[in-house]
C-alpha cells in the first residue's frame, strides 16, 4: 500500500470500526434465513457456494488488515489457497474442502476480533486498507445476492426489506433520449479519496455530441422487443451474440419465465412490472436491443459524462445529483432496498445535470467499452485487482444496482464482465449518434 494518491482523509478509527461492523451485520443478515444445505450448494456453475463467500470475506480481511497491515501471522494459513479468488476459479469452488457454515461464521468472528485488536493497537493509518476491506465485503454481498436470486429460494427473507418498493410518477420507457452537447469532460476518480486503480488517473477527454436514454430500458419496452422477434432477427445480433444465443437457446432475459409474464426477484416470482428496468441481460442482448432501435450502447465515457458533467460549472460532479453521498431511497435505489429494481425514474432527486435518471442504482448498465486501463494507469494495490482483466474479453458496466451498497456506488466505479454473462443485475441504457 502507501500510494500517495490513495489517502482516505475522513476514515477515523471509530468510523472504521462502525462501518466494518455494519457491513458484517448486513452480510450475516443476507444468509440468516438460508439453510446450511443451501449455503453449501452450488446453485449456478457461475457462482461460488455462499459458504465460500463467507470464508473468503474472512480470509481477505485477515490477509489485508491483520497480516499485511498489522504484520501478524495469518489466523488460518491452511485456508489461504482455498479462499484465494485467483487460485480457485468459481467453477471449482464446490469441490474445495470448505469450512462448514458454522465454521465459516466462527472464522469471520475470530478474524474480526483480531481486526478490532489491530485497530485498537495500530489505528487505521491513512484508512486505505480498511476502506478496501470494507468495500470488498460490500461487493461480496452483491455477489451473494446474485447467487441468492439464481437459487430461487422461495422462503428467502431479508429483514422485512421486500415491501419498501418505490414507484415513479408517469411511466418511463427507456426510449426517451437526451441530447448531450459535444465538448470536453473529465473522466475518472480524483487523486484524493479512495478509488480503485482502474478509475485513475483522472483525465480529460473529448466526446462528440450524442443522445442517451433518460432512464434505463424498462421491462415493457424490452417485452415489445422480445415479442417483435428480438431473438429471431439475425440482423440485430453480432456474430458472437447470435452464436451464444443459439448455443444456449436464449429467448428472454435471465430472470423471466417462459410465458414472459413474471420474473424472478430475490426469493420470489413476481408478475413482470412493466415500468421497472429490465434486468439480467447479457451484453449481447443489450447490444441487439440497441441495434433493433437504431441505437447503440453508450461508451463508458459517454455514460460518465451524462452522469456527472456539469456544463455550467465546467466540472464533474462526484455524484449525478451533486457532492452529497448517496442516500438510498432518496437519490437512488441502492443498498438492497426493496430487494429488487424500482420503477425507472423513481428518484428524481438523483437526476444528473443533463436530466438523466437512475444513473446510479437499480441496474448495472452495459457500455460498449472494453475494460482497459486509463492513460497512465498504475496497478494498486495488487495487479490481480484490475490489470489482469484488461483487454477485449470484458465489457464495462457502470452505475451499480439495487444490490450495491451506497459506499461502493460511485459514478467513476467500473464493473466488468464477459459479454455472455447475466447473473449480475445488468440492464441497459441506449445511446445514439446525432445525425442531423
Ligand atoms: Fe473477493
Amino acid at each position: 500500500m502507501g500510494s500517495p494518491t490513495a489517502a482516505v482523509q475522513e476514515l477515523t478509527e471509530v468510523q472504521a470500526v462502525e462501518a466494518l461492523q455494519e457491513a458484517r451485520t448486513r452480510t450475516l443478515a443476507l444468509v440468516v434465513s438460508v439453510s446450511d444445505a443451501d449455503l453449501e450448494r452450488v446453485h449456478s456453475p457461475l457462482m461460488s457456494p455462499l459458504v465460500w463467500d463467507l470464508g473468503h470475506i474472512a480470509a481477505f480481511e485477515d490477509l489485508w488488515l491483520v497480516h499485511r497491515y498489522g504484520g501478524r501471522p495469518l489466523l488460518r494459513d491452511d485456508l489461504a489457497d482455498v479462499y484465494d479468488a485467483f487460485e480457485t476459479p468459481r467453477a471449482g469452488r464446490g469441490e474445495l474442502p470448505l469450512l462448514r457454515p458454522d465454521q465459516a461464521r466462527a472464522y469471520l468472528a475470530e478474524v474480526r476480533e483480531r481486526t478490532l485488536d489491530m485497530i485498537a493497537e495500530r489505528g487505521v493509518g491513512d484508512g486505505t486498507v480498511h476502506e478496501m476491506v470494507l468495500r470488498h465485503e460490500h461487493q461480496h454481498d452483491e455477489t451473494m445476492l446474485q447467487t441468492l436470486v439464481l437459487a430461487r429460494l422461495q422462503d428467502y427473507e431479508l429483514d422485512g426489506r421486500r415491501r419498501s418498493l418505490l414507484d415513479a410518477g408517469p411511466p418511463h420507457t427507456g426510449l426517451e433520449l437526451i441530447e448531450i452537447p459535444a465538448g470536453e469532460c473529465v473522466i475518472g476518480a480524483p487523486s484524493f479519496g479512495f478509488a480503485y486503480d482502474n478509475e485513475r488517473p483522472r483525465h480529460r477527454t473529448d466526446v462528440r455530441r450524442y443522445l442517451i436514454g433518460r432512464t434505463p430500458v424498462t421491462n415493457a419496452t424490452y417485452l415489445t422487443f422480445v415479442e417483435g422477434g428480438g431473438y429471431e432477427r439475425r440482423e440485430w445480433w453480432s456474430d458472437e451474440g447470435w452464436a451464444w444465443k443459439e448455443e444456449y437457446d436464449i429467448t428472454r432475459p435471465g430472470g423471466w419465465t417462459a410465458d414472459l409474464g413474471a420474473e424472478w426477484r430475490l426469493g420470489e416470482l413476481e408478475p413482470l412490472h412493466p415500468h421497472r428496468p429490465v434486468v439480467h441481460l447479457s451484453w449481447f442482448e443489450a447490444d441487439a436491443f440497441a441495434r433493433a432501435h437504431d441505437a447503440r450502447l453508450p461508451t463508458e465515457f459517454e455514460w460518465e459524462k451524462a452522469a456527472t458533467w456539469d456544463q455550467e460549472s465546467g466540472s464533474a460532479r462526484p455524484f449525478p445529483w451533486g457532492a452529497e453521498p448517496p442516500v438510498p431511497g432518496v437519490h437512488a435505489n441502492l443498498d438492497h432496498l426493496g430487494c429488487g429494481t424500482a420503477t425507472a425514474g423513481a428518484h428524481p432527486a438523483g437526476a444528473s445535470p443533463y436530466g438523466c435518471l437512475g444513473m446510479i442504482g437499480d441496474v448495472w448498465e452495459w457500455t460498449s467499452s472494453d475494460f482497459r486501463g486509463y492513460p497512465g494507469f498504475v496497478a494498486h494495490p495488487y495487479r490481480e485487482y484490475s490489470e489482469v482483466f484488461f483487454g477485449s474479453d470484458y465489457k464495462v458496466l457502470r452505475g451499480g444496482s439495487w444490490a450495491t451498497r451506497a459506499r461502493v456506488a460511485t459514478s467513476t466505479f467500473r464493473n466488468w464482465d464477459f459479454p455472455a454473462r447475466r447473473q449480475i443485475f445488468s440492464g441497459l441504457r441506449i445511446a445514439k449518434d446525432v445525425t442531423r
